[in-house]
């Protein structure tokens, strides 16, 4: 028995097209996580619609590799662009995805106020001990792209007729930055491409079960550069994602 390949989308409009792409086509529900269970060109693919978010995203990542042991997984969908040279409808192919949310703040006393910029990042899975106290934690973590899905991804750029389709980084948190000084800092001090909420997560939770990982983000918004959100964004994405997955298949 193939072991599939697991697709990954948040939100109904980043999972649903890509779903009615499928053949033969199962729906099995766990939680408030949705998946589709089918093929393409004949080899199993499952598109998991987690819902937003690291929580949902971890968690729905952790059923899927528990309940479908899939070969490799992909989430995808849209994202915020933190580098002014990247538009609405350009791609990112996560070669690294960090978390942009996980940070120990300054030591202040009370009335010395809140100083954002001083917060440096904290890695949570550099040691069993206190994050807050050890050394090894004040680290940016860095999850790196799985070679072979980064090699099929990369042979399928030119389908991508609606924008660019670039190498960088992403960074996931629930939070979403508006703050333009704050996007530029991200920017500069962990080399940021595009934010999201999701990336972390899944490519978390996939390294710990030593799962081939690819994050595969499109921009539907820049406040960098003006860009306007664009919700048509995301079936673009899941078209290219598409011819990626076909791709991978056809490596195999
Ligand atoms: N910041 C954060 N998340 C974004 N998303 C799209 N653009 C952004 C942005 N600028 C995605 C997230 C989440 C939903 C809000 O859209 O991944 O699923």
């Amino acid at each position: 028995q193939q072991r599939p390949i697991l697709i990954e989308g948040p939100m109904p409009i980043e999972a649903e097209n890509f779903a009615e792409r499928l053949e033969d086509v199962e729906v099995e529900k766990s939680g408030t996580f949705e998946f589709y269970i089918g093929t393409v060109n004949d080899y199993p693919v499952i598109v998991a619609k987690t819902g937003k978010g690291m929580e949902n995203t971890a968690a729905a990542t952790a059923v899927a590799i528990e309940k479908y042991n899939p070969a490799a997984i992909i989430n995808q969908g849209t994202s915020g662009g933190h580098d002014p040279n990247l538009n609405v409808y350009d791609i990112v192919l996560g070669e690294r995805t960090t978390n942009i949310g996980s940070m120990k703040t300054g030591d202040r006393d009370e009335g010395e106020g809140i100083a954002p910029k001083e917060w440096i990042p904290m890695d949570l899975m550099a040691s069993e001990g206190s994050a807050g106290e050890d050394p090894d934690a004040e680290n940016i973590r860095y999850y790196e792209a799985d070679e072979d899905l980064l090699a099929a991804a990369k042979a399928v750029k030119d389908v991508h007729e609606e924008g660019k389709v670039v190498e960088g980084t992403i960074g996931s948190a629930d939070v979403w930055n508006n703050e333009v000084d704050r996007i530029n800092w991200f920017h500069e001090n962990y080399g940021t491409s595009v934010e999201e909420m999701e990336g972390a997560a899944a490519a978390q939770i996939a390294k710990g079960y030593d799962v081939p990982y690819l994050g595969i983000r499109i921009l539907s918004n820049n406040k960098t550069n003006d860009g306007e959100y664009d919700p048509n964004t995301a079936e673009a994405n899941q078209e290219y994602v598409y011819e990626v997955v076909k791709q991978y298949i056809s490596d195999q």
